[in-house]
């Protein structure tokens, strides 16, 4: 990568680095100088992650911390682990996510693909925004997916409670993704954060492998088609690094360039109710 893609001394925060895109995202931004502060919830393969980063780029400093992204009491102990260990956050890379094929219910008595890919980026955010706007120029990057065209987002019953189907509930969740960093931006708009969602590819990753059925079948027939977790990482890592979208704020990216994502994605008025609905949920004061 371009040397003006450095990231020398930016503390950058990553979701789901345990594996997949998110492990490749950490490798690739410490290798481009910034110090990945790694977010896992199962501590061995947190440590394990930790020590592949510190493979990939010898003398890089990486810390992690344990969050479990689908309790918010969780996500809310992160912020304050994360605000104790740094004054100021360059970069977050919400980027943990799900497939579940049964409806579940968290702790919060949230569904459970609902909390964990959305509400979990959206309460993280909203805690660190100080520390992003903390730094001279800051990035937050959702990674969606163009499973957001699934969607079918119902107010009436957001926690799929009257009927459960495992990927139009995980199409309503990246459709979340980008009408947060929608709602997000124009928050944003004048401040030196910019945020960005994307579409990462589909990528030969641990996703999806837990569930069963016909959407586990599919993956494995799949696998030899898709990309690599590290050409999965491409996007996210330019949408950290890359000068060419210092100023880009509020778009959704496929391969490193702008591309319209669907209409209810760019619909405003939808974006400013989830954003209520979610501040509701999650006790984030609007
Ligand atoms: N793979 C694709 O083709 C594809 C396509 C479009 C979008 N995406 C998106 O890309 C992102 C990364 O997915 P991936 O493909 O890299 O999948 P992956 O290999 O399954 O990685 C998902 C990561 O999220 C973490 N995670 C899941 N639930 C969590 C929780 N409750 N608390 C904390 N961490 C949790 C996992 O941690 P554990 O190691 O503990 O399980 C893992 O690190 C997701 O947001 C996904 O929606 C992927």
């Amino acid at each position: 990568m371009a040397e003006q893609n450095r990231l020398d001394g930016k503390v950058c925060l990553i979701t789901g680095a345990t594996g997949g895109i998110g492990l490749e995202t950490a490798k690739a931004l410490a290798r481009l100088g910034a110090t990945p502060l790694l977010v896992g919830r199962d501590p061995g393969r947190t440590q394990a992650a930790v020590a592949a980063v510190r493979e990939a780029a010898p003398g890089a400093t990486v810390e992690s911390f344990l969050a479990d992204l689908a309790s918010l009491q969780s996500v809310r102990e992160l912020a304050a682990a994360v605000r104790a260990r740094t004054a100021r956050l360059d970069v977050l890379i919400n980027n943990a996510g799900l497939i579940i094929d049964r409806r579940q219910v968290t702790v919060d008595g949230f569904e459970a693909t609902l909390a964990t890919n959305h509400l979990a980026p959206f309460l993280l955010t909203n805690l660190l925004l100080d520390l992003l706007r903390a730094s001279p120029s800051a990035r937050i990057i959702n990674v969606s997916s163009q499973g957001h065209r699934l969607a079918r987002l119902d107010f009436n019953d957001l926690q799929s409670e009257r009927g459960y189907d495992g990927i139009r509930v995980y199409g309503n969740s990246k459709l979340a993704n980008i009408l947060f960093t929608h709602a997000l931006a124009k928050r944003l708009k004048g401040s030196r954060v910019t945020t960005n969602a994307l579409h990462p590819g589909v990528v030969r990753t641990g996703f999806g492998l837990n569930s069963q059925g016909i959407f586990k079948h599919l993956i494995k027939l799949g696998a030899p088609f898709m990309l690599s977790a590290e050409r999965g990482a491409r996007t996210s890592v330019y949408l950290a690094s890359s000068p060419e979208v210092a100023d880009v704020s509020g778009q959704y990216f496929i391969k490193c360039r702008p591309v319209k994502p669907s209409s209810a994605a760019r619909d405003d008025a939808l974006a400013e109710r989830l954003w209520q609905v979610s501040a509701q949920l999650t006790g984030v004061q609007t």
